[in-house]
């Protein structure tokens, strides 16, 4: 069994984009920036844009925070779109989601750039993802492939079996798997609340990529042994014993599963870290497309 460690390889796409970085320097260039907005304060969505941020620090990009309270009106935050929108200084920019619920997502993800869109949630870029056009991918999906490649996982003719279909990640996970190429050429199954015996369905899998949110929900004897296992889930669970309180539990009964699988991802160290560094590689394309 191999552990797909997303830590390691997340430092390794840093340390590159760093690279990049310098030489852009070097050549007088400006350097990328991404800002992030994030509406409200809760706790997990202030971790990883905090994570974003520092992120972009590591690798020598400008980074910009931009903080609205949990009452923020819909038009407040469109207008706040609009300025990044139309700030040259800007190259990519997230908003941080879920957002309250005064505030429709839809219009929201429809308002911003797509040029900018470094989430690549945009019906533009969601729409070229799908017809095989070079666009922005959604950094957790980008990252899930990125580590398939990495580690040169076989996807080709394989049967993935994605749990979950959100516009994060299920869904265009189910897209990318069935493309053409490498990772992809897969036979994709995207399963969800309404699938019936889902048990019947994953332990046919080659590929397992679990994005539900329920801690501890594939068991060993719901996945066939040699089975690859990409573990999406970062539920926070509460934890007397650790010093925040709280500690991050996969959707993978890690310690049965690993027992039969081919390679798996770790919670945490496994997609986690490498969204992050997907969403710095979108930023890098995003300034690389602003100089065309
Ligand atoms: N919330 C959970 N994952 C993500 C993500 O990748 N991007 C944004 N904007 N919000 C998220």
């Amino acid at each position: 069994m191999v552990i797909l460690d997303g830590k390691k390889i997340s430092n390794d796409i840093k340390d590159e984009i760093a690279a990049e970085v310098k030489k852009m320097k070097d050549k007088g260039e400006k350097v990328p920036h991404l800002a992030a907005i994030i509406v409200g304060n809760d706790g997990a969505s202030l971790t990883y844009v905090g994570s974003k941020v520092k992120a972009c620090e590591r690798v020598g990009f400008e980074s910009t925070l931009v903080q609205m309270s949990n009452t923020t009106s819909e038009i407040e935050l469109l207008d706040k779109i609009k300025e990044l929108n139309e700030n040259p200084e800007i190259d990519g920019f997230i908003v941080q989601l879920p957002l309250p619920k005064q505030i429709n997502e839809q219009k929201v993800l429809l308002a911003v750039n797509p040029d900018k869109d470094v989430d690549g949630f945009h019906p533009t870029n969601f729409g070229k993802m799908a017809l095989d056009m070079s666009t922005f991918i959604p950094a957790t999906p980008f990252g899930i492939l990125e580590l398939l490649e990495r580690y040169g996982v076989e996807t080709k003719g394989k049967h993935t079996v994605v749990i979950g279909r959100s516009h994060i990640v299920g869904r265009p996970m189910s897209i990318l798997m069935g493309r053409k190429g490498f990772p992809g050429n897969s036979t994709v199954t995207l399963t969800h609340s309404h699938t019936k015996n889902i048990t019947q369905i994953t332990s046919q899998a080659d590929i397992i990529i679990s994005a539900l949110g329920v801690p501890n929900f594939l068991k060993a004897e719901m996945v066939k042994d040699g089975a690859v296992i990409i573990d999406v889930g970062i539920t926070r669970v509460t934890d007397e014993t650790r010093p925040r309180g709280y500690r991050i539990v996969g959707d993978v009964d890690f310690a049965n599963v690993c027992k039969k699988a081919s390679y798996i991802t770790p919670v945490p160290g496994g997609v986690g870290p490498m969204t992050i560094a997907m969403l710095l590689k979108n930023t890098l394309l995003a300034r690389e497309q602003h100089n065309l």
